[in-house]
């Protein structure tokens, strides 16, 4: 499973890709906002810290402005995916940019149709939100599930980017339905690792050598 992170924050980003388990960035406006900084900076500075896909959503709402948008966007970098909304002028704005060889992402999946439409527009990821769907008391990893089934019985190749994860839990219910990627806010990712088990035995080891004397 790849590793995405949710996130325009550049300190965090770069803390995290120390690890080397960052296999690409996905933001969107909101990210943007937060960050502070302009969306044209804030993203070829990610897309110089990360070599592997980098999410940058359009914000125009018909497809010619969307492609205008896409256009300049893919400026920045190589590795930029251009993020679109799941509408009909998204899907038709997918299209166009899949057939002129660009990386798109669609975004704002809440259904199994909406991501077979998405497949059909040539998506290189969709991007079903986890989170949002718990937020209304719906079930998020059943439609990773569906979507994963449906993949699957005709062999399509749009990569199913688990969004809106917002716990650990998230990710192995992600990764069991079978998602292909997660893509995660730092906060989360950084819990990912975390086991009151991992730190107790830890400490008793380190105690108990400390008792033998020996050094290795
Ligand atoms: C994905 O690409 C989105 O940026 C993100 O996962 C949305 O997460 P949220 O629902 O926590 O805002």
């Amino acid at each position: 499973m790849k590793f995405f992170l949710d996130t325009a924050d550049i300190s965090e980003l770069k803390q995290l890709v120390k690890t080397g388990m960052i296999d690409g960035v996905t933001t969107n406006p909101s990210l943007i906002l937060k960050s502070g900084g302009n969306i044209y900076e804030v993203t070829k500075e990610i897309c110089a810290i990360v070599t592997g896909p980098v999410s940058s959503e359009v914000t125009a709402l018909s497809a010619h402005e969307m492609i205008t948008q896409a256009n300049k966007l893919c400026e920045i970098a190589k590795n930029i995916v251009i993020k679109v909304p799941l509408t009909w002028d998204g899907l038709s704005a997918c299209k166009h940019l899949t057939d002129a060889g660009k990386m798109v992402n669609v975004t704002l999946c809440f259904s199994t149709n909406q991501a077979l439409l998405a497949a059909k527009a040539g998506a290189t990821f969709i991007s079903p939100f986890i989170g949002r769907l718990d937020d209304i008391n719906l079930d998020g990893i059943t439609l990773i599930e569906e979507i994963r089934q449906v993949y699957d019985n005709y062999n399509i190749k749009t990569e199913i980017l688990a969004a809106s994860i917002r716990t650990p839990n998230h990710l192995t219910q992600s990764a069991l339905a079978g998602a292909d990627i997660a893509t995660i806010p730092p906060s989360t990712f950084k819990n990912l690792i975390k086991h009151p088990l991992t730190d107790s035995g830890l400490e008793t080891f380190l105690k108990d050598w400390a008792e033998t004397g020996q050094s290795i």
